[in-house]
């Protein structure tokens, strides 16, 4: 990004995922995007954790300490009982970036109307910017692709 380096962090957030029920294609798709789009990413890193409030806060804290620059969460922002990944991003973030949820949403409503089922988070937390995307590896990475323009400076005015 503006700066040479960029710590990236991919959170799946998936009880199935977590326990290995179900293969995480979300987060090697993601990071093969990544790369095409920030090829002067510096580390990625791409881990699982289940659809749990605590655990998800717990590791969006970690992440912000760790002082990653961009955490891309994928799932849990739909409506079933388990999706909490949205009330844990606002648990955690200090000021939310409320446009770029509305940017990702309005555009995704363009592919489909199942868009309307997300209640996506994004913002900061010190010098962290979270974003929650869908879980399938389609709706992340057509989600991904909507908002990377703006990334690049999001990040750049918290550095
Ligand atoms: N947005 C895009 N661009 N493409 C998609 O395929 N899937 C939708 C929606 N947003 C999708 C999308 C679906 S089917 C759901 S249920 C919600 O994201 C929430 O997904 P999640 O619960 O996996 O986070």
């Amino acid at each position: 990004l503006y700066k040479a380096r960029c710590n990236w962090e991919k959170l799946g957030v998936s009880d199935t995922c977590y326990n290995k029920q179900k293969e995480d294609k979300s987060g090697p798709a993601l990071v093969k995007c990544i790369l095409e789009s920030f090829p002067e990413s510096s580390h990625i890193l791409n881990k699982i954790v289940p659809d749990e409030l605590d655990l998800i806060e717990a590791e969006l804290i970690n992440l912000s300490q760790e002082r990653y620059n961009i955490v891309l969460t994928t799932g849990g922002t739909g409506l079933s009982p388990r999706d909490v990944t949205p009330e844990a991003t606002r648990r955690v973030i200090t000021k939310e970036a409320t446009g770029i949820s509305i940017g990702m949403i309005t555009k995704s409503l363009q592919v489909t109307d199942m868009a309307m089922l997300s209640r996506a988070v994004c913002g900061y937390r010190g010098e962290t910017l979270i974003v929650n995307l869908p879980g399938s590896a389609k709706g992340a990475t057509e989600c991904f692709n909507f908002i990377k323009s703006c990334l690049k400076h999001a990040v750049h005015l918290l550095t």
